[in-house]
């Protein structure tokens, strides 16, 4: 499939935005302040699948969250801006993910996987 481009410039704070890529559903989220400091903080020896935060974002570019959007259990769709992570929670089976999608609770065993992007400009990113 060929790369897609989102305009980020109508993206506000906090703000998710679902777009496909090679007819995967990709998360395309604006992190809040508050969103990039608390996950900055969260232990890794909390995690299930540790990550640190800057393995989560592209440097110069951390208010930015882009991940695949099915849970990697079975494959739903966890609703944003719910459960008790700042992030995801799944419907299916109760996995809860963060704000920048590390997994939190199982089911799910690993991370939301991170699509390959780059930023063209400030407000112009590049999937695929
Ligand atoms: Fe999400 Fe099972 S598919 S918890």
């Amino acid at each position: 499939g060929a790369p897609i481009e989102v305009d980020l410039a109508p993206i506000s704070d906090g703000q998710i935005v679902n777009v496909f890529w090679r007819g995967k559903l990709i998360f395309v989220r604006k992190l809040t302040e508050k969103e990039i400091t608390d996950m900055k903080a969260v232990p890794l020896s909390e995690m299930i699948d540790p990550a640190p935060f800057d393995k989560r974002v592209k440097a110069g570019h951390d208010q930015w969250l882009v991940a695949y959007g099915n849970c990697t259990h079975l494959g739903c769709v966890p609703i944003g801006h719910s459960g008790n992570y700042e992030g995801w929670a799944c419907p299916c089976h109760g996995s809860q993910f963060d704000a920048v999608g590390r997994v939190r609770r199982g089911p799910a065993p690993i991370n939301l996987p991170i699509p390959p992007y780059a930023f063209e400009t400030d407000t112009k990113l590049k999937i695929g």
